[in-house]
């Protein structure tokens, strides 16, 4: 098979993956993750048909103004694309695709893990056993709250939203949920729509973000007040929905009585004070971090790369 073309990677190409991408491509791959500036100066050196770049490396206008005109597709290895101009890249010819799909389970793994670590108050326990279980609780003592049965409000009913939705129902949660627009009543099921995401603030027991970034801030503090006292607060979506500021705040006055945070306004410089709160379970944006899913994702990415170079019109190219 002749080769596709020559792409620059601002990643690393795993060793699964190399066999393949080098019988497609020419590949210019570095041996770690790349910085934007790093991945412009190898793209003008190189003049490649396409880029591979990740999360974490912003593609803002500026940026894509200083591709060379060689270009003609970019892929990101994430399913959220708020870290790339799209439109900025499309009105230079080049076509961006992404990784939907591949990844909901993963995510809606994790975001499971961060209700139930930050409702069993995990971080202390995993403290206390890493210390030899210095600390021996009595039976009233490092109690979390239950999960099972609670009402969970879910913003953003996409793949991920309803993915964990359904992982919510074996828990036995009512679902409650907000989404610019009502589901089909097959994907609906039992989940209870609600337009105004004021009117379903106050009825979460657990509130739940799964909605694309790029919007601006959700979760204010005017918001935050409307939850329930005692609230639980999960958030594998965007760090940028956030104000962490009335996070931090409504999470020292019991507002809000525990958060699972996977994503944060700033990654990896994270605010630190969120961390020194007992009432946190933070990871470190693994949303998606499986061998299998990540894999499929940079295959994903590579098959974008692919079919728009072939002259095709691949399924995950994004349209804005
Ligand atoms: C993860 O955050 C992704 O957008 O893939």
């Amino acid at each position: 098979m002749s080769k596709l073309g020559r792409i620059v990677a601002s990643l690393p190409i795993p060793h699964v993956l190399r066999d393949r991408v080098d019988a497609q491509f020419d590949c210019i791959a570095p041996d770690r993750h790349l910085k934007t500036d790093e991945v412009i100066a190898l793209a003008n050196q190189h003049q490649p048909d396409g880029l591979l770049i990740s999360l974490g490396m912003p593609m803002r206008a500026e940026h894509i103004a200083q591709l060379p005109a060689s270009i003609r597709v970019m892929a990101t290895t994430s399913v959220g694309y708020d870290h790339i101009d799209v439109a900025a890249a499309n009105a230079r010819g080049i076509i961006v695709c992404n990784t939907p799909d591949v990844l909901t389970d993963a995510t809606a793994d994790t975001h499971m893990l961060l209700l139930l670590g930050a409702a069993r108050r995990a971080k202390e326990h995993v403290r206390n056993m890493d210390g030899g279980w210095k600390i021996r609780n009595g039976f009233f003592q490092g109690l979390g709250v239950e999960v099972t049965g609670k009402t969970m409000g879910i913003v953003g009913m996409g793949r991920i939203g309803r993915a964990v939705a359904d992982r919510a129902r074996g828990f036995r949660m009512p679902i409650l949920y907000h989404n610019r627009t009502r589901l089909r009543a097959d994907r609906e099921g039992d989940a209870r729509y609600f337009a105004s995401l004021e009117d379903m603030l106050p009825l979460c027991q657990v509130l739940s973000l799964n909605l694309p970034g790029g919007q601006g801030v959700l979760m204010t503090a005017e918001r935050f007040a409307l939850l329930p006292r005692g609230a639980i607060f999960v958030n594998s979506a965007r760090g940028s929905l956030v104000d962490e500021g009335a996070l931090l705040e409504a999470l020292k006055s019991g507002q809000v009585g525990a958060a699972g945070l996977d994503v944060f306004q700033k990654e990896p410089g994270y605010d630190t004070r969120l961390n020194e709160l007992e009432n946190t379970f933070l990871l470190p944006h693994i949303g998606s971090a499986t061998v299998e899913t990540r894999t499929a994702m940079a295959e994903l990415a590579l098959d974008g790369i692919v079919g728009v170079l072939a002259g095709q019109s691949p399924s995950n190219i994004i349209k804005v």
